[in-house]
């Protein structure tokens, strides 16, 4: 009985990655760091029509973070070109699974060109039922609670909720953040992957987050295939969920 795991997990509806190790793949091959970008656009590919195929009803990609401004220009003007690619290979693919795409992030913060083929996607996406691919592009877990503090706080005062800014503040509770997150209709994440070994989570969904389990992998991301997905699924379902509870065979 030992060795039988104690609860059985669904699958995860909504999983989360961070596709890290792009650049090392590429200096382990001697190649230059953005070979390892368009190697790592070909793996985020394989892992949506996966995901998809699997049922999995919401994939997060972390795409690019607000610290991934501190890289080259060069480097930043290739993945958010990459990012415009994506987009445009992957349209027909959309209309085929029904993937709707959205965002999480400032948008505002990308080159105008970006935003623009961003919302396009998204407005041609919008009523597709499929699994919804959410496109974490200048994303950074802080900056999505203050920007939802702000929005909370702008529409307090708008709606004449709260006559001083001591008051919103006392009276808030959790779910008026969730409420105001980039998409506070979609679940939290229940898995969160990463790629190529490292042990954090890189300012990534922090707020939605705090439940999920996660699972590292030591491949880099351009190496990973299908069956990677397969594993980490099936990692996922042997965990027991407690939520700050007590196991779920305890007496
Ligand atoms: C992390 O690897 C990867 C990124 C910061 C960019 C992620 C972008 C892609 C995978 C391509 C675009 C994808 C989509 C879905 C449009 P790293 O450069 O930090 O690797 P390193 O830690 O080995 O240097």
């Amino acid at each position: 009985m030992e060795n039988i795991p104690r609860v059985l997990q669904d699958a995860p509806a909504h999983i989360g990655i961070i596709m890290d190790g792009n650049g090392r793949w590429a200096k382990q091959r001697g190649l230059v760091r953005t070979q390892g970008h368009l190697e790592g656009l070909k793996a985020a590919k394989r892992i949506t029509q996966a995901a998809s195929d699997l049922g999995i009803k919401y994939l997060t990609l972390y795409t690019f973070s607000t610290e991934n401004w501190k890289r080259t220009a060069e480097e930043v003007s290739f993945i958010m070109g990459l990012i415009r690619q994506y987009l445009r290979s992957e349209l027909d693919f959309s209309r085929r699974n029904k993937i709707r795409v959205r965002l999480a992030g400032d948008i505002n913060g990308l080159p105008e060109e970006v935003q623009k083929d961003l919302n396009q996607t998204v407005s041609d996406t919008k009523e597709f039922k499929g699994m919804q691919v959410i496109l974490a592009v200048n994303y950074g877990g802080r900056d999505e609670i203050v920007r939802a503090m702000r929005r909370f706080a702008y529409d307090k005062c708008a709606s004449g909720g709260c006559s001083t800014v001591c008051d919103t503040i006392n009276n808030i509770r959790e779910d008026d953040i969730s409420a105001f997150l980039d998409n506070p209709d979609i679940p939290d994440p229940d898995l969160i992957i990463r790629s190529a070994g490292e042990y954090r989570t890189s300012n990534f969904l922090l707020w939605e987050g705090a439940y999920s389990e996660l699972y590292i992998s030591q491949k880099y991301w351009p190496d990973w295939e299908k069956e990677d997905l397969n594993t980490a699924i099936a990692e996922f379902k042997k965990r027991d969920r407690r939520y700050g509870g007590t196991a779920s065979d305890a007496a």
